[in-house]
């Protein structure tokens, strides 16, 4: 099985450097970060009034979990605020989206909550009026949408993995299966008029 840092490296490969995480980005975060360490606990009460305002957010929870899972978002933020942002928090993302996956967490779950975090710090910064509002609203996107894209690129990767182990069949002619039966499915839909 592929190491965890390779996944990661391979996953942000794919993305065009412009839309990828850079050491700007993690500069302007460094410098905001007390700023961004002084908006946590605003950040995790919106979090998680969000996801147990939403039915099938919520019914991932257990009774009385919610304060225990405040604190891992607050240990997430302070972790990601202090940096570093290098491979292996990418890597521990990875295994955080694993981790959520034995929970029943669904990646669209995973990665709106990412866009929710990103927007929070846009929304927080423009109204705090900070003259770096927008490299630093810009570097919670590319931070965030490379946390995405490693998280889901991993779970591609555990399924493959899962799969070998189960029926034996490598994750390459899996993706050749994969490529051919969704030619037949885009054939039948172009056919049903969909
Ligand atoms: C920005 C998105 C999210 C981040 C950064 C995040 C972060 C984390 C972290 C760091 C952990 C601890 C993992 C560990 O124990 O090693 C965790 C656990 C957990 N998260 Fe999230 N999370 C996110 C979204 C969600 C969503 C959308 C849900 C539910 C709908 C969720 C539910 C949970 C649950 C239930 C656990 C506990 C897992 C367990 O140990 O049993 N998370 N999360």
């Amino acid at each position: 099985m592929a190491k965890l840092v390779e996944l990661v490296r391979e996953a942000l490969e794919q993305m065009p450097p412009e839309t990828r995480f850079r050491p700007e980005d993690e500069e302007v975060i460094a410098r905001h970060r007390e700023t961004l360490l002084s908006w946590t606990p605003e950040l995790v009460q919106a979090f998680y009034d969000t996801l147990f305002a939403h039915p099938p957010t919520k019914a991932v929870f257990r009774e009385g979990e919610r304060p225990d899972r405040e604190k891992t978002l607050e240990g997430w933020w302070q972790r990601t605020v202090e940096g570093p942002l290098d491979e292996t928090y990418f890597a521990w993302m990875a295994k955080v989206g694993l981790v959520h996956v034995v929970r029943g967490v669904k990646n669209p779950m995973t990665l709106s909550m990412l866009s929710f975090v990103a927007d929070f710090v846009e929304n927080k910064s423009f109204k705090a009026v900070l003259p770096e509002a927008e490299p630093l609203s810009e570097a919670f996107h590319r931070l965030n949408t490379s946390v995405g894209v490693v998280i889901t690129y991993a779970y591609d990767s555990f399924r493959a993995q899962a799969l070998y182990e189960i029926t034996g069949i490598e994750g390459a002619l899996m993706d050749r299966i994969g490529q051919q039966e969704s030619q037949a499915i885009l054939k039948r839909l172009i056919e049903e008029g969909e």
